[in-house]
Protein backbone atom coordinates (compact mmCIF):
# COMPACT_ATOMS: atom_id res chain seq x y z
CA UNK A 1 0.00 0.00 0.00
CA UNK A 2 2.31 2.54 -1.42
CA UNK A 3 0.53 5.81 -1.44
CA UNK A 4 -0.61 6.97 2.09
CA UNK A 5 -2.20 10.80 3.12
CA UNK A 6 -1.91 12.44 6.03
CA UNK A 7 -4.21 14.94 6.94
CA UNK A 8 -6.02 17.39 9.76
CA UNK A 9 -9.34 17.10 9.92
CA UNK A 10 -9.89 20.31 12.07
CA UNK A 11 -8.45 23.67 12.17
CA UNK A 12 -5.05 22.38 12.36
CA UNK A 13 -2.36 21.67 15.34
CA UNK A 14 -4.58 18.11 15.48
CA UNK A 15 -1.25 16.03 16.22
CA UNK A 16 -0.13 15.74 12.72
CA UNK A 17 3.47 15.76 13.15
CA UNK A 18 3.59 13.41 15.70
CA UNK A 19 1.70 10.85 13.62
CA UNK A 20 3.95 11.19 10.81
CA UNK A 21 6.45 10.34 12.98
CA UNK A 22 4.44 7.14 14.15
CA UNK A 23 4.66 5.99 10.52
CA UNK A 24 8.19 7.36 9.92
CA UNK A 25 10.03 3.59 10.20
CA UNK A 26 7.47 2.40 7.78
CA UNK A 27 7.58 4.94 5.40
CA UNK A 28 10.34 5.75 2.74
CA UNK A 29 9.54 9.01 1.73
CA UNK A 30 7.66 11.86 3.47
CA UNK A 31 6.32 14.75 0.91
CA UNK A 32 5.41 18.30 2.53
CA UNK A 33 2.44 19.17 -0.36
CA UNK A 34 1.07 22.63 0.69
CA UNK A 35 1.76 25.28 3.21
CA UNK A 36 5.25 26.50 3.92
CA UNK A 37 6.29 27.73 7.42
CA UNK A 38 2.49 28.44 9.12
CA UNK A 39 2.95 25.54 9.86
CA UNK A 40 3.99 24.06 13.26
CA UNK A 41 4.50 20.36 14.05
CA UNK A 42 5.60 19.29 17.95
CA UNK A 43 7.31 16.03 17.83
CA UNK A 44 8.11 14.38 21.01
CA UNK A 45 10.97 12.00 20.68
CA UNK A 46 12.86 9.89 23.89
CA UNK A 47 11.67 13.04 25.81
CA UNK A 48 13.21 15.91 23.47
CA UNK A 49 11.01 18.16 21.77
CA UNK A 50 11.20 18.86 18.33
CA UNK A 51 9.38 22.05 16.19
CA UNK A 52 9.47 22.12 12.80
CA UNK A 53 7.83 24.44 10.62
CA UNK A 54 9.06 23.75 6.92
CA UNK A 55 10.20 20.99 6.72
CA UNK A 56 8.34 17.43 6.54
CA UNK A 57 8.15 15.54 10.14
CA UNK A 58 9.62 12.72 8.72
CA UNK A 59 12.80 14.58 8.76
CA UNK A 60 13.10 13.34 12.18
CA UNK A 61 13.35 9.56 11.10
CA UNK A 62 16.99 7.94 10.02
CA UNK A 63 16.07 6.87 6.53
CA UNK A 64 13.49 8.51 5.28
CA UNK A 65 13.99 10.80 2.47
CA UNK A 66 11.95 14.13 3.46
CA UNK A 67 10.43 15.87 0.13
CA UNK A 68 9.45 19.49 -0.01
CA UNK A 69 6.77 19.27 -3.01
CA UNK A 70 5.69 21.40 -5.80
CA UNK A 71 2.49 22.92 -3.53
CA UNK A 72 4.64 24.45 -1.20
CA UNK A 73 5.71 27.54 -0.56
CA UNK A 74 9.34 28.36 0.83
CA UNK A 75 11.22 30.73 3.07
CA UNK A 76 14.76 30.26 1.74
CA UNK A 77 16.06 31.92 5.41
CA UNK A 78 13.52 30.15 7.56
CA UNK A 79 14.53 27.00 5.83
CA UNK A 80 18.23 27.25 6.05
CA UNK A 81 17.68 27.91 9.75
CA UNK A 82 15.27 24.88 10.49
CA UNK A 83 18.13 22.61 8.51
CA UNK A 84 21.18 24.74 10.81
CA UNK A 85 19.21 23.91 14.25
CA UNK A 86 18.16 20.11 13.76
CA UNK A 87 22.06 19.79 12.44
CA UNK A 88 23.01 21.18 15.45
CA UNK A 89 20.80 18.31 17.34
CA UNK A 90 22.39 15.89 15.26
CA UNK A 91 19.68 15.39 12.89
CA UNK A 92 20.88 14.03 9.44
CA UNK A 93 18.98 16.49 7.46
CA UNK A 94 21.26 15.37 4.11
CA UNK A 95 18.36 13.29 2.30
CA UNK A 96 16.37 16.09 2.13
CA UNK A 97 14.86 17.26 -1.60
CA UNK A 98 13.29 20.29 -2.90
CA UNK A 99 10.46 20.31 -6.02
CA UNK A 100 12.37 22.81 -8.61
CA UNK A 101 8.37 23.94 -8.53
CA UNK A 102 8.08 25.09 -5.75
CA UNK A 103 7.45 29.10 -4.82
CA UNK A 104 9.10 30.77 -2.67
CA UNK A 105 8.67 33.56 0.01
CA UNK A 106 10.45 36.62 -0.61
CA UNK A 107 10.63 39.09 2.57
CA UNK A 108 8.23 41.51 0.55
CA UNK A 109 5.55 38.82 0.81
CA UNK A 110 5.83 38.63 4.97
CA UNK A 111 5.25 42.62 4.89
CA UNK A 112 2.69 42.55 2.62
CA UNK A 113 1.23 39.65 5.08
CA UNK A 114 2.01 42.07 8.03
CA UNK A 115 0.15 45.26 6.57
CA UNK A 116 -2.45 43.62 4.85
CA UNK A 117 -3.91 42.27 8.44
CA UNK A 118 -3.53 45.44 9.84
CA UNK A 119 -5.78 47.48 7.08
CA UNK A 120 -7.91 44.36 7.65
CA UNK A 121 -8.21 45.78 11.32
CA UNK A 122 -11.60 44.40 12.72
CA UNK A 123 -12.11 41.85 9.48
CA UNK A 124 -8.70 40.00 9.88
CA UNK A 125 -8.17 36.91 9.86
CA UNK A 126 -5.32 36.32 12.07
CA UNK A 127 -2.79 34.76 9.80
CA UNK A 128 0.58 33.92 11.08
CA UNK A 129 2.27 36.77 9.23
CA UNK A 130 4.89 34.66 7.33
CA UNK A 131 3.84 36.06 3.83
CA UNK A 132 2.09 32.52 3.10
CA UNK A 133 -1.44 34.31 1.05
CA UNK A 134 0.51 36.91 -0.14
CA UNK A 135 3.20 34.12 -1.76
CA UNK A 136 -0.04 31.98 -2.93
CA UNK A 137 -1.74 35.19 -4.45
CA UNK A 138 0.93 35.50 -6.48
CA UNK A 139 1.80 32.07 -7.91
CA UNK A 140 -2.18 32.64 -9.50
CA UNK A 141 -1.58 35.89 -10.53
CA UNK A 142 1.57 34.20 -12.30
CA UNK A 143 3.89 36.83 -10.64
CA UNK A 144 5.88 34.32 -8.17
CA UNK A 145 8.95 33.28 -7.76
CA UNK A 146 10.16 29.61 -8.06
CA UNK A 147 13.00 27.78 -6.97
CA UNK A 148 14.36 27.20 -10.66
CA UNK A 149 14.28 31.13 -10.88
CA UNK A 150 17.31 31.04 -8.13
CA UNK A 151 19.68 29.54 -10.71
CA UNK A 152 19.14 32.22 -13.80
CA UNK A 153 20.19 35.76 -12.04
CA UNK A 154 18.77 37.63 -15.05
CA UNK A 155 15.65 35.43 -15.38
CA UNK A 156 15.34 36.09 -10.88
CA UNK A 157 16.10 40.01 -11.98
CA UNK A 158 13.66 40.49 -14.40
CA UNK A 159 10.80 38.26 -12.29
CA UNK A 160 11.39 40.73 -9.16
CA UNK A 161 11.13 43.47 -10.98
CA UNK A 162 7.55 42.02 -12.42
CA UNK A 163 6.31 41.52 -8.99
CA UNK A 164 7.93 44.84 -7.32
CA UNK A 165 6.15 46.88 -10.13
CA UNK A 166 2.49 46.11 -8.76
CA UNK A 167 3.41 45.99 -5.43
CA UNK A 168 5.28 49.14 -4.80
CA UNK A 169 2.32 51.26 -6.27
CA UNK A 170 0.47 49.23 -3.22
CA UNK A 171 3.28 49.43 -0.44
CA UNK A 172 3.75 53.48 -1.14
CA UNK A 173 0.24 55.06 -2.35
CA UNK A 174 -2.07 52.62 -0.33
CA UNK A 175 -0.13 51.30 2.71
CA UNK A 176 2.14 54.57 2.85
CA UNK A 177 5.19 52.72 2.79
CA UNK A 178 8.78 52.74 1.46
CA UNK A 179 9.32 50.99 -1.76
CA UNK A 180 11.03 48.15 -2.37
CA UNK A 181 14.70 47.54 -4.16
CA UNK A 182 14.38 44.78 -6.36
CA UNK A 183 18.46 44.79 -5.91
CA UNK A 184 17.79 44.03 -1.85
CA UNK A 185 15.28 40.82 -2.98
CA UNK A 186 17.57 39.36 -5.89
CA UNK A 187 20.69 39.95 -3.10
CA UNK A 188 18.60 38.26 -0.40
CA UNK A 189 17.70 35.20 -2.76
CA UNK A 190 20.96 34.60 -4.25
CA UNK A 191 22.15 34.76 -1.22
CA UNK A 192 21.06 31.07 -0.87
CA UNK A 193 21.10 29.89 -4.69
CA UNK A 194 24.47 27.70 -3.77
CA UNK A 195 23.37 26.44 -0.85
CA UNK A 196 20.04 24.94 -2.24
CA UNK A 197 21.43 24.02 -5.39
CA UNK A 198 22.30 20.28 -4.60
CA UNK A 199 18.62 19.42 -2.89
CA UNK A 200 16.72 20.60 -6.00
CA UNK A 201 15.12 18.02 -7.84
CA UNK A 202 12.33 17.24 -9.59
CA UNK A 203 10.32 15.66 -7.10
CA UNK A 204 7.49 14.71 -9.46
CA UNK A 205 10.03 12.24 -11.11
CA UNK A 206 11.42 11.24 -7.69
CA UNK A 207 8.66 9.91 -6.22
CA UNK A 208 6.58 8.10 -9.05
CA UNK A 209 9.57 6.42 -9.70
CA UNK A 210 9.54 5.66 -6.10
CA UNK A 211 5.93 4.12 -6.37
CA UNK A 212 6.91 2.70 -9.26
CA UNK A 213 9.92 0.31 -7.36
CA UNK A 214 6.92 -0.38 -4.68
CA UNK A 215 8.37 2.32 -1.97
CA UNK A 216 5.71 3.47 0.76
CA UNK A 217 5.47 7.06 0.17
CA UNK A 218 3.44 9.31 3.36
CA UNK A 219 2.07 12.58 1.92
CA UNK A 220 1.69 15.40 4.66
CA UNK A 221 -0.44 18.24 4.50
CA UNK A 222 0.14 21.22 6.63
CA UNK A 223 -3.02 23.22 7.96
CA UNK A 224 -6.34 21.08 8.36
CA UNK A 225 -9.51 20.71 6.09
CA UNK A 226 -11.27 23.45 7.85
CA UNK A 227 -8.29 25.74 6.96
CA UNK A 228 -8.53 24.40 3.48
CA UNK A 229 -8.99 27.54 0.73
CA UNK A 230 -11.88 25.41 -1.18
CA UNK A 231 -13.49 23.78 1.53
CA UNK A 232 -12.50 25.63 4.81
CA UNK A 233 -14.46 28.43 6.40
CA UNK A 234 -13.58 30.81 3.81
CA UNK A 235 -11.99 33.32 3.88
CA UNK A 236 -10.91 32.62 7.42
CA UNK A 237 -8.37 30.07 5.78
CA UNK A 238 -4.76 29.46 4.81
CA UNK A 239 -4.48 30.15 0.74
CA UNK A 240 -3.50 26.25 -0.03
CA UNK A 241 -5.19 23.14 -0.18
CA UNK A 242 -5.24 21.06 2.93
CA UNK A 243 -7.32 18.55 1.83
CA UNK A 244 -6.16 15.08 0.66
CA UNK A 245 -6.68 16.26 -3.13
CA UNK A 246 -3.68 18.77 -2.47
CA UNK A 247 -1.31 15.76 -1.99
CA UNK A 248 -1.89 15.03 -5.96
CA UNK A 249 -1.51 18.57 -7.06
CA UNK A 250 0.69 19.19 -4.73
CA UNK A 251 3.35 16.68 -5.66
CA UNK A 252 2.46 15.82 -9.16
CA UNK A 253 1.18 12.30 -7.72
CA UNK A 254 -1.84 11.33 -9.68
CA UNK A 255 -5.05 10.04 -7.58
CA UNK A 256 -4.97 7.03 -8.48
CA UNK A 257 -1.49 6.18 -6.34
CA UNK A 258 -3.00 7.05 -3.55
CA UNK A 259 -4.49 3.78 -1.45
CA UNK A 260 -5.20 5.20 1.89
CA UNK A 261 -5.59 8.65 3.72
CA UNK A 262 -5.54 8.75 7.27
CA UNK A 263 -7.29 12.46 9.12
CA UNK A 264 -5.59 13.35 12.33
CA UNK A 265 -8.39 14.64 14.78
CA UNK A 266 -8.25 15.91 18.55
CA UNK A 267 -10.52 14.46 20.81
CA UNK A 268 -11.98 17.66 21.36
CA UNK A 269 -11.38 21.08 18.80
CA UNK A 270 -8.79 24.02 18.61
CA UNK A 271 -8.58 26.94 16.65
CA UNK A 272 -5.87 29.38 16.12
CA UNK A 273 -6.34 32.96 14.44
CA UNK A 274 -10.20 34.31 13.77
CA UNK A 275 -13.03 32.81 11.48
CA UNK A 276 -15.98 30.80 12.99
CA UNK A 277 -15.95 27.96 15.64
CA UNK A 278 -19.44 26.78 16.68
CA UNK A 279 -17.91 24.25 19.83
CA UNK A 280 -15.42 26.94 21.06
CA UNK A 281 -15.62 27.43 25.04
CA UNK A 282 -15.51 30.82 26.36
CA UNK A 283 -15.37 29.72 29.96
CA UNK A 284 -13.45 27.64 32.53
CA UNK A 285 -13.64 24.60 30.70
CA UNK A 286 -12.20 26.44 27.72
CA UNK A 287 -8.86 27.67 29.75
CA UNK A 288 -8.87 23.94 31.40
CA UNK A 289 -8.62 22.19 27.90
CA UNK A 290 -5.83 25.14 27.29
CA UNK A 291 -3.81 24.59 30.34
CA UNK A 292 -4.15 20.37 30.18
CA UNK A 293 -3.55 20.45 26.36
CA UNK A 294 -1.20 23.04 26.18
CA UNK A 295 -2.88 24.25 23.53
CA UNK A 296 -0.59 27.09 22.35
CA UNK A 297 0.94 28.16 18.94
CA UNK A 298 3.87 25.97 17.95
CA UNK A 299 4.62 29.11 15.44
CA UNK A 300 2.79 32.04 17.04
CA UNK A 301 2.75 31.69 20.69
CA UNK A 302 -0.85 32.64 20.56
CA UNK A 303 -3.29 30.92 22.85
CA UNK A 304 -5.66 28.25 20.86
CA UNK A 305 -9.38 28.63 20.93
CA UNK A 306 -10.45 25.61 22.49
CA UNK A 307 -14.08 23.58 22.17
CA UNK A 308 -15.74 20.52 22.78
CA UNK A 309 -15.52 17.36 19.67
CA UNK A 310 -16.96 18.53 16.47
CA UNK A 311 -18.96 15.77 14.99
CA UNK A 312 -20.42 17.38 11.85
CA UNK A 313 -16.62 19.23 11.00
CA UNK A 314 -15.39 15.23 11.26
CA UNK A 315 -18.00 13.82 9.23
CA UNK A 316 -17.37 16.51 6.28
CA UNK A 317 -13.51 16.08 7.02
CA UNK A 318 -14.22 12.08 6.11
CA UNK A 319 -15.96 13.10 3.23
CA UNK A 320 -14.09 15.81 1.57
CA UNK A 321 -10.94 14.00 2.23
CA UNK A 322 -12.42 10.09 1.67
CA UNK A 323 -10.33 9.14 5.02
CA UNK A 324 -10.31 5.96 5.46
CA UNK A 325 -8.94 5.96 9.18
CA UNK A 326 -8.80 8.65 11.87
CA UNK A 327 -5.87 8.81 14.51
CA UNK A 328 -8.02 10.07 17.69
CA UNK A 329 -5.09 12.48 19.98
CA UNK A 330 -5.13 13.59 22.89
CA UNK A 331 -7.54 11.62 24.77
CA UNK A 332 -5.96 11.78 27.76
CA UNK A 333 -6.99 15.75 27.86
CA UNK A 334 -10.25 14.80 28.76
CA UNK A 335 -8.99 12.62 31.48
CA UNK A 336 -10.94 14.34 34.87
CA UNK A 337 -14.05 15.18 33.23
CA UNK A 338 -17.90 14.25 34.79
CA UNK A 339 -19.47 14.50 31.57
CA UNK A 340 -17.86 15.23 28.24
CA UNK A 341 -20.09 17.13 25.53
CA UNK A 342 -20.04 15.91 22.08
CA UNK A 343 -21.73 18.56 19.12
CA UNK A 344 -23.79 16.09 16.97
CA UNK A 345 -25.70 18.82 15.08
CA UNK A 346 -25.87 22.59 14.53
CA UNK A 347 -29.08 24.61 15.56
CA UNK A 348 -29.02 27.54 13.21
CA UNK A 349 -32.02 29.67 13.96
CA UNK A 350 -34.10 26.82 14.98
CA UNK A 351 -33.14 24.50 12.36
CA UNK A 352 -31.20 21.29 13.21
CA UNK A 353 -28.33 20.29 10.45
CA UNK A 354 -26.50 17.23 10.71
CA UNK A 355 -24.29 18.06 8.39
CA UNK A 356 -22.30 21.74 8.00
CA UNK A 357 -24.59 24.42 6.71
CA UNK A 358 -23.37 25.29 2.73
CA UNK A 359 -23.44 28.76 3.64
CA UNK A 360 -20.93 30.30 6.12
CA UNK A 361 -23.34 33.01 7.56
CA UNK A 362 -25.77 29.75 8.89
CA UNK A 363 -22.49 28.71 10.33
CA UNK A 364 -21.62 31.45 12.22
CA UNK A 365 -24.77 31.67 13.51
CA UNK A 366 -24.99 28.14 14.36
CA UNK A 367 -25.43 26.74 18.04
CA UNK A 368 -23.95 23.16 19.24
CA UNK A 369 -26.81 20.81 19.68
CA UNK A 370 -24.58 18.47 22.13
CA UNK A 371 -24.77 15.54 23.60
CA UNK A 372 -23.39 14.49 26.61
CA UNK A 373 -21.28 11.09 27.63
CA UNK A 374 -19.81 10.04 30.81
CA UNK A 375 -16.03 11.45 31.41
CA UNK A 376 -13.31 8.97 33.53
CA UNK A 377 -11.13 10.05 36.52
CA UNK A 378 -8.41 6.86 35.57
CA UNK A 379 -4.99 8.21 34.48
CA UNK A 380 -4.46 7.10 30.76
CA UNK A 381 -1.42 7.94 29.53
CA UNK A 382 0.25 4.41 30.09
CA UNK A 383 -2.84 2.32 28.21
CA UNK A 384 -1.20 0.61 25.39
CA UNK A 385 -4.33 -1.41 24.36
CA UNK A 386 -7.94 -0.50 23.88
CA UNK A 387 -8.68 -2.24 26.52
CA UNK A 388 -6.53 -0.77 28.92
CA UNK A 389 -9.06 2.31 28.92
CA UNK A 390 -11.59 2.82 30.95
CA UNK A 391 -15.11 2.03 30.05
CA UNK A 392 -16.44 5.72 29.99
CA UNK A 393 -13.10 6.14 27.68
CA UNK A 394 -13.66 3.14 25.40
CA UNK A 395 -17.41 4.44 24.87
CA UNK A 396 -16.75 7.79 24.22
CA UNK A 397 -14.30 6.60 21.24
CA UNK A 398 -16.75 4.54 19.98
CA UNK A 399 -19.27 7.03 20.15
CA UNK A 400 -17.26 9.82 18.40
CA UNK A 401 -16.50 7.13 15.83
CA UNK A 402 -20.00 6.14 14.92
CA UNK A 403 -20.63 9.54 14.09
CA UNK A 404 -17.06 10.70 12.44
CA UNK A 405 -17.56 8.68 9.31
CA UNK A 406 -14.69 6.65 9.06
CA UNK A 407 -13.14 4.26 11.91
CA UNK A 408 -10.84 5.30 14.58
CA UNK A 409 -7.35 3.50 13.87
CA UNK A 410 -4.92 4.57 16.46
CA UNK A 411 -5.35 6.88 19.90
CA UNK A 412 -3.18 9.23 20.88
CA UNK A 413 -2.52 9.39 25.03
CA UNK A 414 0.45 11.53 25.28
CA UNK A 415 2.83 13.52 23.53
CA UNK A 416 5.35 10.92 23.24
CA UNK A 417 6.17 9.01 20.33
CA UNK A 418 5.15 5.74 22.01
CA UNK A 419 2.42 6.87 23.99
CA UNK A 420 -0.40 5.27 21.51
CA UNK A 421 -3.35 2.83 21.46
CA UNK A 422 -3.20 0.84 18.09
CA UNK A 423 -6.62 -0.55 17.20
CA UNK A 424 -6.10 -1.42 13.02
CA UNK A 425 -2.67 -1.22 11.10
CA UNK A 426 -2.45 2.25 9.44
CA UNK A 427 -0.29 0.78 6.72
P1 LIG B 1 0.30 19.53 14.18
O1 LIG B 1 0.46 20.93 13.70
O2 LIG B 1 -0.94 18.89 13.68
O3 LIG B 1 1.52 18.67 13.91
O4 LIG B 1 0.12 19.61 15.76
P2 LIG B 1 0.96 20.53 16.80
O5 LIG B 1 2.29 19.91 16.97
O6 LIG B 1 0.88 21.95 16.43
O7 LIG B 1 0.07 20.38 18.10
C1 LIG B 1 -0.19 19.13 18.67
C2 LIG B 1 0.40 19.09 20.10
O8 LIG B 1 -0.15 18.00 20.79
C3 LIG B 1 1.89 18.89 20.12
O9 LIG B 1 2.40 19.62 21.20
C4 LIG B 1 2.06 17.40 20.38
O10 LIG B 1 3.25 17.07 21.07
C5 LIG B 1 0.86 17.11 21.24
N1 LIG B 1 0.27 15.78 21.11
C6 LIG B 1 0.10 15.03 20.00
N2 LIG B 1 -0.60 13.91 20.29
C7 LIG B 1 -0.90 13.97 21.61
C8 LIG B 1 -1.63 13.12 22.50
O11 LIG B 1 -2.20 12.09 22.12
N3 LIG B 1 -1.72 13.55 23.81
C9 LIG B 1 -1.15 14.69 24.26
N4 LIG B 1 -1.31 15.01 25.53
N5 LIG B 1 -0.45 15.49 23.44
C10 LIG B 1 -0.33 15.14 22.14
P1 LIG C 1 -0.40 23.26 11.41
O1 LIG C 1 0.22 22.61 10.18
C1 LIG C 1 -3.27 26.09 13.02
C2 LIG C 1 -4.22 29.57 10.54
C3 LIG C 1 -3.79 30.92 11.05
C4 LIG C 1 -4.89 31.80 10.45
C5 LIG C 1 -5.12 31.15 9.10
C6 LIG C 1 -4.38 31.82 7.95
O2 LIG C 1 0.55 23.44 12.54
O3 LIG C 1 -1.66 22.58 11.78
P2 LIG C 1 -1.82 31.85 7.20
O4 LIG C 1 -0.62 32.33 7.91
O5 LIG C 1 -1.77 30.41 6.80
O6 LIG C 1 -2.23 32.74 6.05
O7 LIG C 1 -3.03 32.00 8.29
O8 LIG C 1 -4.70 29.80 9.22
N1 LIG C 1 -3.14 28.57 10.44
C7 LIG C 1 -2.98 27.55 11.29
N2 LIG C 1 -3.67 27.22 12.41
N3 LIG C 1 -2.28 25.29 12.59
C8 LIG C 1 -1.60 25.60 11.45
O9 LIG C 1 -0.69 24.76 10.90
C9 LIG C 1 -1.91 26.79 10.77
N4 LIG C 1 -1.45 27.38 9.65
C10 LIG C 1 -2.21 28.47 9.46
O10 LIG C 1 -3.81 30.95 12.46
O11 LIG C 1 -6.08 31.67 11.19
MG1 LIG D 1 0.64 22.86 14.46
Amino acid sequence: MPGIVLVGAQWGDEGKGKATDLLGSQVDYVVKFNGGNNAGHTVVIGGQTYALHLLPSGILTPGVTPVIGNGVVVDLEVLFQEISALERRGVDTSRLIVSSNAHLIPSYNRTLDKVTERFLGKRQIGTTGRGIGPAYADKMQRVGLRIQDLFDVSILRQKVEAALMQKNHLLVKVYNRRAISADDIVDELEAYADRIRPMVADTALVLNEALDRGATVLFEGGQATMLDVDHGTYPFVTSSNATAGGACTGSGVGPGRIDRVIAVIKAYATRVGAGPFVTELHDAAGERLREIGHEYGTTTGRPRRCGWYDAPVARYAARINGVTDFVLTKLDVLTGWDKLPVCVAYDVNGSIHHELPTSQSDIHHARPVYEYLPGWDQDISGSRSFGDLPPNAREYVTAIEELSGARISVIGVGAGRDAVIQRHALI
